[in-house]
């Protein structure tokens, strides 16, 4: 190849637009598990859990689909799955997120323990969302801002975290686990779902263990269940539908 064609080529190479990137790609590619929040630290491997592809699939920017229902078995990786969501967001696909877990405390709990290990862990992340130690960060234990977003995180018992702004992400933890009506202002599934309706192009992470058979909320609002994934549901801990 002489020089001219070499030029050429590497110019077209800086104009291509980046491949699009998913959030298993992502994890595997930027995602550690530290010690302190995790059983088996280091590398994140989508290839370990490869169930979960297909839910980080879903909640790529690639993929059309909506609403991602995950009704698992517990310490499978749901929790991990949306982590991973969010270090996506935060890192190549910015806009305002909200993180539910049922109650405040789980919420805090969650945060620190799990949410600073992943933004501590990642330096793409780290640079991203500024320390709350230092001055004028703007960042709590329940928001952490980020160029082009913010994620909020609330817990399913506080109507007032619930109804707090549009978001365009949202990400509910453990379902069935949020109580029925939350301060008298009704279901907080319902709640935060309000929340997104402003945005054409949202994604809602739902996951949960189910509980009582027939009182699941996950089990609700996963049927119809139509993912090749279900019918492997006896064989497989995971559930998933859109
Ligand atoms: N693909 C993976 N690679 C390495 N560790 C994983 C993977 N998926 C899950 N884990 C680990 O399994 C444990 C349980 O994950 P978690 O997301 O908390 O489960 P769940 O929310 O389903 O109860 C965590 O310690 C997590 O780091
Ligand atoms: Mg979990």
């Amino acid at each position: 190849m002489d020089g001219s064609s070499l030029a050429r080529a590497a110019w077209k190479r800086a104009l291509a637009p980046d491949p699009p990137l998913s959030v298993a790609s992502w994890a595997d590619r930027h995602r550690i598990l530290s010690s302190v929040a995790s059983a088996e630290p280091g590398r994140w491997s989508t290839a370990r859990t490869p169930y979960l592809r297909e839910v980080m699939e879903a909640l790529s920017p690639s993929s059309p689909i909506e609403r991602v229902v995950l009704m698992a078995g517990a310490q499978v990786g749901k929790t991990e799955c949306g982590l991973n969501w969010v270090g996506f967001v935060i890192h190549h696909a910015p806009g305002p997120m909200l993180l539910v877990e049922p109650s405040l405390e789980t919420t805090k709990r969650v945060s620190r323990q799990r949410l600073d290990a992943l933004i501590e862990a990642t330096p793409e992340l780290a640079e991203r969302v500024k320390d709350p130690r230092s001055r004028d960060s703007g960042n709590t234990l329940l928001m952490k801002e980020f160029p082009g977003g913010v994620l909020i995180l609330t817990g399913a018992n506080s109507a007032v975290g619930l109804r707090s702004m549009p978001v365009r992400y949202l990400f509910l933890d453990e379902v069935d686990a949020y109580p029925g009506d939350v301060q008298g202002e009704g279901d907080p599934v319902e709640l935060a779902m309000q929340r997104t309706v402003t945005f054409r192009r949202r994604k809602i992470y739902l996951c949960s263990t189910p509980t009582l058979k027939g009182l699941s909320r996950t089990k609700t609002f996963s049927l119809p269940a139509t993912s090749p994934m279900t019918s492997a549901a006896c064989s497989s801990p995971v559930r998933v539908s859109r």
